[in-house]
């Protein structure tokens, strides 16, 4: 199946238009469920849509009713620089009225990664109650090297089929995280993946042209994705890509 590709200027402009689909599901998601489920990641390239999120767009979003999680973090204190938490804590949480309780940030404070593996995916089958988590909208990025959320090339988590959220080592600063699995990521209802900057052209051309394996470019797992996947990009990543 041909990719669903948004491609818009640079990054303020793919997030607007982001911002405004996101918008759309959630409304969705309330209307049907009563409420909805997003998994938000780190990196730089969400910031713009995070802060449009907690802006312009704050007044049409019923946040009493939205849930929030952590696609990845780093295995770092909340208040930590490299926090993806204090990152979308900044950008998003301390702008709009959603509760604390349907704040649910990965825990790093367990003695070691995997224990805080466990303990998340027991708060997401707290919250989802079912066989396997289904979030009504997953926000990723993509590395240079291919990766998304804290999955990397190569990653023993790649091949993990039951668990839902695993204790990685990442090639990357810092090394010590937490991620969801690509088996948990691909369930989500609507996905969307924000790609800028032509340091990612190169392997963008590869993952959207369908035949790389997950585990050479991990995002190319997402063409797996049994929901609705959006790729959003700015002009500088599709350079030589589409
Ligand atoms: C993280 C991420 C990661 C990110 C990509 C892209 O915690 O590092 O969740 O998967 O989305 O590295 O990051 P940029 O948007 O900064 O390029």
């Amino acid at each position: 199946m041909t990719p669903d590709v948004r491609v818009h200027a640079d990054v303020e402009a793919l997030s607007q238009r982001a911002a405004a689909a996101a918008v759309e599901v959630i409304d969705r998601a309330i209307r049907t469920a009563g409420r909805c489920s997003i998994a938000l990641s780190g990196g730089s390239t969400p910031r713009t849509l995070y802060r449009l999120l907690a802006s312009e767009f704050s007044d049409s979003v019923p946040w009493r009713s939205v849930h929030l999680f952590w696609g990845d973090e780093r295995y770092v204190p909340p208040d930590h620089v490299d926090s993806n938490y204090r990152m979308a804590k900044e950008t998003l949480l301390d702008h709009v009225p959603c509760p604390a309780a349907n704040v649910h940030p990965m825990p790093t404070q367990w003695p070691s990664p995997d224990a805080a593996a466990r303990d998340y995916e027991r708060t997401l089958r707290d919250y989802f109650a079912s066989d396997w988590p289904r979030f009504d909208l997953a926000l990723l990025g993509m590395g240079e090297d291919g990766h998304t959320a804290s999955l990397f090339p190569g990653s023993p988590a790649l091949r993990e089929r039951t668990g839902w959220v695993a204790a990685v080592e990442a090639p990357a600063a810092p090394p010590r995280r937490l991620t969801l699995t690509l088996p948990v990521l691909i369930r989500s209802v609507t996905t969307y993946v924000l790609v800028a900057g032509s340091s990612k052209a190169p392997v963008l051309r590869q993952v959207l042209g369908g035949t790389v394996e997950a585990n050479t470019y991990p995002a190319a797992g997402l063409l797996s994705s049994e929901g609705t996947l959006i790729w959003w990009l700015d002009q500088d990543a599709t350079r030589d890509a589409l």
